[in-house]
């Protein structure tokens, strides 16, 4: 409703602009707005992302997406998320299913390991947790209670001291073997970034320039040279050579949120390079996939691969990244192709809450059976609600009043 109002009021301010352009130079590239998600079905789709997620990747996207979605201002994406106010009470928004998650994930901790959750032999899919368990530590109102903050640092010191890596320097996304997946872009390095945003001084140098040294590594294992597309998986056995949709949404959409973390850090100058290396490398996919797009908005699940099936899955989360980049860069070149996906994933949401032709998030070559759905898919609509949520405030913002 509220936000129906300030579409008119965008829209009019347009065409008042281009009407009284003598008094108001309005920016000619300012770009079409998409019709966004109605309300109800953002809930369900919410509801059922709750009831379906269930790994330890699922549950870290599902507390990433709830903060977008229900608190944004605590969220990397804006500067009051650094550092988060200790106390919730006074943040615009509801925590509590986010905060279940952490509490959940708390509750449930095995002591005997130094990860959060079991991984199924993952070591970056964890680690997507590790956002919301700091959340939690830093708004709990029990200050005695450390539990948060050791198990944050346990899941910290897996990742950086004792998982394999390459003679380089890259986390393996395996625990049994040195493998990078794409995947891990997504999981690991956002946490490492925000944990170090939060400690400050030599120990925030540090582990910011290890998110980013692990984007720069695993792009440099998985990017094909001749598409600027990443491959899904590489080294060891059972190799992914193909340029997955949403193999590549998780790492475009995993260096933005790096990117994000070290741009509202309180060393943000000292990482400007990285900074703009990482809006290069997240532009690079964008390009690179929207060219790939069909008529009607979607991506296939191969990206270049025009006998793979469509995927909503992808399709939604390069719309989040593609209004996210815009957002931060100004640059609306790829805003057509975020709203015609945008509009694909609208008509592909059900009267029930659930977004279809997904992948089958398992088997990365399969759709969905009828019938199932894909968890990470419905976090990724939620995650492309708020993008383009985000993209209309700064929108209305920056044009004249
Ligand atoms: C906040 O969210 C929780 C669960 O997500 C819900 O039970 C509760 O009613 C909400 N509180 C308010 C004030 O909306
Ligand atoms: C946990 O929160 C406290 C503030 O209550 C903060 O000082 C501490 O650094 C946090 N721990 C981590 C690992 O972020
Ligand atoms: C948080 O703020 C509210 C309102 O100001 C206050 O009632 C509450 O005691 C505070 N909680 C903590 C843990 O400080
Ligand atoms: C606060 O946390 C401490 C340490 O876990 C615990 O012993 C204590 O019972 C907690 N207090 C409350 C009020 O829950
Ligand atoms: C490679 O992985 C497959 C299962 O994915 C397994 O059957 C096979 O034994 C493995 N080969 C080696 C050399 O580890
Ligand atoms: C979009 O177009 C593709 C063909 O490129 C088609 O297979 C798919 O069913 C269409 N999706 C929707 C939701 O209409
Ligand atoms: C904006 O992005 C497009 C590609 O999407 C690129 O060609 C163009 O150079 C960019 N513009 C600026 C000002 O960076």
């Amino acid at each position: 409703m509220q936000l129906c109002l300030k579409l008119h009021l965008v829209s009019l301010t347009l065409r008042f602009g281009l009407v009284l352009g003598i008094f108001i130079a309005p920016r000619k590239d300012v770009p079409v707005i998409a019709v966004g998600f109605n309300y109800d079905t953002i809930a369900k789709v919410e509801a059922n992302l709750l009831q379906i997620a269930t790994h330890s990747w699922e549950l870290g996207t599902a507390a990433q997406a709830l903060t977008e979605l229900h608190t944004p201002s605590i969220s990397v994406f804006e500067q009051t998320g650094f550092p988060p106010p200790s106390n919730l009470t006074t943040v615009e928004g509801n925590a509590t299913a986010l905060l279940n998650i952490a509490y959940h994930t708390r509750d449930q901790k095995n002591v005997n390991t130094l990860t959060l959750i079991d991984g199924d032999g993952a070591v970056g899919d964890p680690a997507s947790l590790g956002v919301s368990i700091l959340l939690a530590n830093w708004t709990r109102s029990n200050l005695s209670d450390l539990s948060f903050a050791q198990d944050a640092r346990q899941q910290l010191t897996y990742l950086t001291d004792i998982a394999p890596r390459t003679d380089d320097g890259a986390i393996s996304h395996r625990n049994d073997q040195v493998q990078l997946w794409a995947d891990f872009v997504y999981m690991a390095p956002p946490f490492i970034a925000y944990y170090g945003a939060l400690e400050g001084g030599s120990t925030e140098a540090k582990l910011l320039q290890e998110a980013y040294d692990q984007c720069r590594l695993y792009r440099n294992y998985l990017r094909d040279p001749t598409t600027g597309l990443w491959n899904h998986i590489v080294l060891g056995n059972g190799t992914d050579f193909r340029l997955w949709g949403t193999g590549n949404a998780w790492a475009a959409a995993g260096m933005l949120r790096v990117l994000e973390t070290l741009r509202h850090s309180d060393q943000s100058f000292s990482f400007a390079a990285q900074q703009a290396d990482l809006v290069l490398w997240i532009h690079e996919i964008l390009v690179a996939s929207w060219q790939y797009q069909q008529a009607n908005g979607t991506l296939l699940n191969v990206i270049n691969d025009p006998t793979t099936f469509p995927d909503s899955s992808s399709t939604a989360l390069l719309a989040a990244v593609t209004y996210r980049l815009a957002t931060r860069t100004g640059n609306y070149t790829l805003i057509p192709n975020a709203n015609s996906a945008l509009t694909v994933i609208r008509n592909s949401v059900d009267e029930n809450g659930w977004l279809l032709n997904t992948v089958d998030p398992e088997t990365f070559n399969t759709p969905s059976l009828p019938g199932q759905f894909s968890p990470e898919g419905q976090a990724f609509v939620l995650l492309l609600h708020a993008a383009w949520r985000d993209f209309n405030e700064y929108l209305s913002g920056t044009l004249p009043a």
